[in-house]
């Protein structure tokens, strides 16, 4: 049986190298966005986007994937230290590319920061995971009528990010709203 190609690292914030989850609670706060629901990918070992919406009040609630295994751990001792923002902020250990659509609710904004970065033609043929198009598409259709699915435009995978969200752009009813800082917008039309 074949194991996950799961995460072998932990990472902490370094904005200098990767600024995508701090612009990400930027634009969160410069759009005065609150009340939301967001599918985060890619938590990191700081945990960034869940802790600054618990404690910027805005009561955004966060859905957090990582697949590292000392990430998953970080959050569970997080939660444990701090409950109340364990209601808010919840991460889970699983590969993106194993997501099922019947477990994940509809949410109003999801990231895909990560996008190409990690998928590898043997994760297909060891346990047949989806390409990163099918990712997006699941949880687009994930995604409530107007919400919001970003992009990190520096991305060490963004030339094959850019050319899956071409595809995607054609094929959903999906329209590019703006660029923020390293972000790029797209919205789910209503
Ligand atoms: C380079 S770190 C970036 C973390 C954070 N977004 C940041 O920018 O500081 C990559 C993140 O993607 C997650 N990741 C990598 N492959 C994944 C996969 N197949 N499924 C889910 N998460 C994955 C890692 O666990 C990690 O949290």
């Amino acid at each position: 049986m074949s194991k996950m190609f799961y995460y072998t690292d932990a990472w902490p914030l370094i904005v200098d190298m990767c600024p995508c989850d701090v612009h990400f609670t930027e634009y969160l706060e410069a759009r005065n966005i609150r009340n939301k629901s967001i599918f985060h990918f890619g938590t990191g070992s700081h945990h960034h986007v869940g802790i600054r919406c618990h404690e910027n009040g805005s009561n955004n609630a966060v859905l957090g994937i990582t697949a590292s295994i000392e990430e998953a751990q970080s959050y569970s001792k997080l939660a444990i230290e701090n409950p109340r923002l364990s209601r808010s902020y919840k991460a889970f250990f699983g590969d993106i590319y194993m997501l099922e659509p019947r477990l994940l609710p509809e949410f109003d904004m999801v990231t895909l920061f990560h996008l190409c970065e990690f998928w590898g033609p043997e994760m297909v043929e060891a346990y047949g995971a989806m390409s990163d198009l099918e990712v997006l598409n699941l949880l687009t259709d994930r995604t409530r009528p107007g919400g919001l699915i970003l992009f990190y435009v520096k991305s060490m995978a963004f030339d094959r990010a850019r050319e899956v969200i071409a595809v995607w752009a054609k094929a959903r009813p999906v329209e590019r709203v703006e660029e923020y800082k390293t972000l790029l917008v797209y919205r789910k039309k209503a």
